[in-house]
């Protein structure tokens, strides 16, 4: 018997991963996953209430169960599978719709951004998403949920949800917590005023999968100052704390000392961060290629987290249905 307490996360299985997201998600799952009863999904039905494209998307989850696995996710430790293995989630999504009030999905910011980005495509799937997400938590009667800033009003969402249905119908779901990831907030390489992200194009990112040629031109060609002195711009800031994250700390107190003399030369501390990188995500890119010739540990991982997950979704589906009156 697990005795853990017991937390839900996931990523859409979307593209690429960068090293903001590594930060801001995958690093704390990792942390997360030795004091935890871990579950970690790959949100494919999320994943396709966008644009996409079906000849793409298979390759997109396998490639997050791979980033997961090889980033250090341990499947003895946590249950890593893929949503749409568990139909339950749906299931429990129609359910919860019956109880939830438009004007609640009205409110979601996410949901408004996305309708402006994909104006043509503003499905029911673009508006139920927070639903969907609802389900996949109290599903497991999750403790918590390892987010970003961006996720909170869905995990606000969720809790009404539970309180709904457990005044509806008995008390039945646990309120979950969002445990807030304090990530450090990093900006695009090309144009620091915005956030580290796919959609400003491959310039602006480092991904963790980058073979370290890429990234050592993706560095050579990231914005610093114009001068050496003075005060910190963001694009050196954001370069500095790259540096302090991820880099050797007797390369970060040297280019401070530098900075602060006014001898700093960019293209070395560009340089000195681009092998800081590299080396940081060495023995990720090895085990990914590890895993990369074993695509049957990788399904055969899915598929015993798919049976681990389902176990407790049917139980879970057994309650609500005896509670709303669907059992005969
Ligand atoms: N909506 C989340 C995101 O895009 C992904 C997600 C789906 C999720 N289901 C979840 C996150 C359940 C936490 C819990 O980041």
């Amino acid at each position: 018997m697990n005795t853990k307490q017991r937390i839900f996360s996931a990523i859409q299985p979307s593209g690429e991963l960068h090293i903001g997201n590594y930060l801001g998600a995958l690093k704390n799952f990792v942390e997360l996953q030795d004091k935890y009863d871990c579950f970690f999904f790959i949100a494919d039905y999320h994943s396709i209430s966008g644009e996409y494209d079906p000849q793409k998307k298979k390759k997109q989850i396998m490639d997050l169960t791979l980033n997961f696995l090889a980033i250090g996710l341990d499947p003895e430790k946590c249950t890593i599978t893929v949503q749409s293995q568990v139909p339950e989630h749906t299931e429990l999504t129609w359910i919860f719709n019956t109880i939830t009030p438009i004007s609640e999905l009205q409110r979601m910011t996410q949901f408004k951004d996305k309708s402006q980005d994909q104006e043509k495509n503003i499905n029911m799937g673009l508006f139920d998403y927070p639903v969907l997400q609802a389900a996949d938590i109290l599903m497991y009667k999750a403790y918590g949920v390892p987010v970003g800033q961006d996720q909170i009003q869905h995990i606000e969402l969720t809790r009404k949800i539970a309180r709904f249905f457990n005044n509806k119908f008995g008390k039945t779901f646990p309120e979950p917590k969002d445990i807030i990831t304090e990530t450090p907030k990093i900006m695009s390489l090309i144009d620091p005023t915005k956030k580290m992200s796919k959609s400003h194009g491959p310039k602006s990112y480092v991904g963790i999968n980058d073979e370290p040629e890429i990234i050592k031109q993706k560095m050579k060609k990231a914005v610093t100052d114009i001068g050496t002195t003075g005060k910190m711009t963001p694009a050196t800031e954001n370069l500095f704390l790259l540096l302090k994250i991820l880099g050797k700390p007797e390369h970060y107190k040297e280019f401070l000392v530098q900075h602060k003399k006014g001898i700093i030369k960019y293209g070395q501390l560009k340089e000195a961060l681009a092998d800081d990188i590299i080396n940081y995500f060495t023995p990720f890119r090895a085990k990914r290629k590890e895993l990369e010739s074993k695509p049957e540990y990788v399904k055969e991982v899915l598929a015993i987290g798919a049976d681990h997950a389902r176990k407790i979704a049917r139980e879970t589906m057994r309650e609500v249905k005896e509670k709303i009156g669907l059992v005969l």
